[in-house]
């Protein structure tokens, strides 16, 4: 690789200023941080690295899955762990693996280690459905893996089995049980709530998440991928989630989470009762006006995307310039002209401008 150019602040005046009216230097050598036109600075990268799934969420994915995609339009892991290298370069410390599923994907145990040794990476996570954990949770921790987030939409196995269509709520229990015994002590159960559906079991998808030391988190459905579904009678906004978390618990809004990087949800504890101090996260996408206010995230498709907001399509492709070995150099230019796409904030609300891609391809 060549040498990194060195490269201060005060040589590019076009970039953006943050709040203290200087430009960041990213610390890694590859000039000034990523910071997109609106002075947010890019930290977090989440990279799909498999768009199939053993699952077919309705609100995901269509019953029949997604068309394959020939294996010559995949980034090679090889490819990923160059990219995420790149990106701690730019300021980068955080990055999550998603799918798809991601335990489908071979190879995912040493990519996990390469990110997890990449200087500047201080947090790799992972988000999996959880039906393959148990196989795996032991090998993911060792090679470096901080934290998990598993969905978990219900606790009552007919309806996990619908929803997912073809889940097993019982395989993915175990491999929580397995995860917790393999060490990880980070792991976050996201729930997608759906008007009608799995809304009336928020308290006790919390009370399981505490019983067992895990973190709940309610996410407002999104219209992702022109599925039929995440339509405005299905979305739940957290305002009513909090309500009816409200009369279980007794919650305050909780401003600090053990210090921890920060991402989308707001964290509210409990403040009485036998789950005193307990926390539960809340995500709104839909409803939250300063969800994309304080957005730090870009993703990686699987196919080589690199996309500067998960609520539309713009896409800048880095798969030839990765496979080509093209210049660091010239990657970072990629990477920087698609971070200047990226808009204040994502139009989803009005249900006209979602993405047409799914959630697998865009890594929740
Ligand atoms: N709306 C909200 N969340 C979604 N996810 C997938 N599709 C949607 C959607 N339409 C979430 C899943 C999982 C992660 C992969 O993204 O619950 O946590
Ligand atoms: Fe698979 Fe997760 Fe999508 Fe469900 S939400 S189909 S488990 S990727």
């Amino acid at each position: 690789m060549p040498a990194p150019r060195v490269r201060t602040a005060s040589q590019d005046d076009s970039l953006p200023v943050l709040g203290s009216g200087r430009v960041a230097d990213s610390g890694l050598g590859m000039g000034p941080a990523l910071t997109d036109p609106s002075a947010r600075r890019i930290r977090y990268l989440r990279v799909s690295v498999t768009d199939r799934c053993n699952y077919r969420c309705a609100y995901c994915m269509p019953a029949e899955g997604w068309a394959k995609k020939p294996r010559e339009a995949l980034l090679t892991l090889e490819e990923i762990g160059r990219f995420v290298e790149l990106m701690a370069s730019l300021g980068v410390t955080r990055v999550r693996l998603t799918g798809g599923e991601p335990l489908l994907r071979r190879g995912l145990v040493e990519l996990v280690r390469r990110v997890s040794e990449t200087p500047g990476i201080d947090e790799v996570v992972m988000t999996t459905n959880g039906h393959l954990l148990s196989r795996h949770a032991g090998a993911l921790f060792q090679a470096g893996l901080t934290g998990l987030n598993v969905s978990l939409d219900t606790l009552d196995a007919e309806r996990f089995s619908r929803m997912s269509r073809g889940g097993d709520l019982e395989v993915v229990k175990r491999g929580l049980t397995a995860a917790r015994e393999a060490g990880f002590v980070n792991i976050k159960l996201n729930t997608v709530v759906v008007a009608g559906e799995n809304d009336h079991e928020l308290a006790e998808l919390c009370r399981f998440a505490f019983d067992e030391g895990h973190l709940p988190r309610f996410i407002e459905l999104m219209p992702i991928g022109q599925l039929d579904y995440g339509r405005p009678e299905q979305v739940v906004p957290t305002a009513s989630m909090l309500e009816r978390l409200m009369r279980a618990f007794g919650l305050e809004a909780s401003t600090n989470l053990s210090g921890r990087v920060r991402g989308p949800a707001r964290y509210h504890r409990v403040v009485s009762g036998p789950y005193l101090g307990a926390e539960i996260g809340l995500i709104s996408p839909m409803t939250d006006d300063g969800f994309c206010a304080s957005c730090n995230r870009a993703r990686l498709t699987s196919t080589g995307g690199f996309r500067p907001c998960l609520g539309n399509d713009d896409e800048v492709s880095v798969l030839h310039s990765l496979r080509n070995h093209a210049s660091a150099e010239h990657i970072v230019a990629l990477v920087r002209r698609a971070v200047a796409l990226k808009l204040p904030a994502h139009r989803m609300q009005t249900f006209a401008t979602a993405p047409s891609t799914g959630m697998t391809a865009l890594g929740g």
